[in-house]
């Protein structure tokens, strides 16, 4: 059985990435300092899965600890590396604290590959690399605009690190950029888990839908869109896992043409905010408690993908739309709450 290490897998993407990865013959073991996650996802992907994964609670920003976990687990095919901090309005107001941990983490986990010769690299980047692109939907060769944030900065960077050490290493990279992950396992035992108030326009509409958030704020409604609202590319996050498992397998199987190759991972489909709402009030049967107001500074108005590429090569196939995004989302927000109350 082939092993994975996983980085950052106690969050939302890599929680989901690894049932993926089990689902598809794969061992993992991940590697997660829990600074912002705890182990409760992984909880749930050994009951999806029946799997118990090991994580070494260790910060990747210190190279000996990193170095140790590579040196016990030698016999790994590939690193997926999702670990990074990653709010967009946390690192306009830290941004020493993203690039420190953001890029430090990560040239610490490349030089263990380049030392213990790992054959594959699969790294979480985000459409965020595309800054405020007019050319819409945005391809892979698309120039990458201004980042608006800290946070998009340091996935450029990544992005740009992993591009000059595959100049001069010979392990195969993928570098995957996430539209807007939303939505949860279907079985609602792992999903998004924000600690704190959530910046997020999907875990906001679920908390207000159950009560533990008064109201949703549409940030800015007089935009040059169909309904003035801003636009994105919401994907669900297994269809999102199941790129990874791909992306992998794409490497296994040397279909790769460079050793540095990009992905778009999106629907295709732009949804607006109000038409995001609209879909969970018709899955739901709610009606949602929401005012029009401002604009939310360093929000792109549109974005989103084409995915062509993602399908053609590595036989990606994203299998849910926007009203499954909601109804798992919310089926997810349900489930925390059945569960804190019979706790
Ligand atoms: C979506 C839309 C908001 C909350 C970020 C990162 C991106 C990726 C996904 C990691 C926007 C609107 C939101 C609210 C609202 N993360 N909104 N009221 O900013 O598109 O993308 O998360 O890879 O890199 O940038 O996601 O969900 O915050 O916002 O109106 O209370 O919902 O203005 O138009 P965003 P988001």
């Amino acid at each position: 059985m082939q092993k994975v290490l996983v980085t950052g897998g106690c969050g939302y993407i890599g929680a989901h990435t690894i049932v993926d990865l089990i689902n598809n013959g794969f061992d993992v073991v991940n590697v997660d300092n829990n600074m912002r996650s705890t182990t409760k996802l992984l909880d749930g992907v050994e009951q999806i899965t029946g799997k118990k994964v090991r994580n070494y609670k260790v910060d990747l920003c210190n190279l000996e600890d990193t170095h140790a976990v590579f040196h016990e687990n030698r016999d790994i095919v590939g690193v997926i590396h999702f670990a990074a901090l990653k709010s967009v309005g946390e690192s306009v107001n830290e941004p020493l604290l993203y690039f420190q941990n953001n890029i430090t983490s990560l040239v610490n986990v490349l030089k263990c590959v380049k030392e213990f010769n790992i054959p594959n690299f699969v790294f979480s980047s985000s459409c965020s690399v595309y800054g405020n692109s007019a050319a819409l939907p945005v391809v892979e060769e698309t120039p990458l605009g201004e980042a608006q944030s800290p946070y998009a900065r340091t996935k450029q960077m990544g992005e740009q690190i992993i591009e000059d050490f595959s100049r001069v290493n010979p392990t195969q990279s993928i570098l995957l950029r996430y539209f807007n992950p939303v939505g949860a396992h279907p079985s609602a035992l792992i999903g998004e888990l924000p600690l704190g108030k959530p910046d997020n326009l999907v875990p906001v509409i679920t908390q207000v839908a159950i009560g533990k958030l008064p109201k949703l704020t549409v940030f800015g409604t007089h935009y040059d869109t169909r309904d003035g609202s801003c636009i994105r590319d919401y994907i669900h996050v297994t269809d999102i896992a199941n790129a990874h498992t791909k992306a992998l397998q794409y490497l296994l199987e040397k279909r790769n043409g460079t050793n540095c190759e990009v992905f778009n991972l999106g629907t295709g489909m732009g949804v607006t905010v109000l038409e995001a709402i609209n879909a969970f009030e018709k899955i739901s049967g709610m009606k949602l408690n929401y005012e029009l107001g401002e604009p939310r500074p360093g929000d792109v108005i549109a974005i989103y993908a084409n995915n062509t590429k993602a399908r053609e090569k590595l036989g990606w196939e994203p299998k849910s739309g926007i009203e499954d995004m909601m109804r798992t989302a919310w089926q997810w927000e349900v489930a925390l709450r059945d569960r804190v109350l019979n706790n």
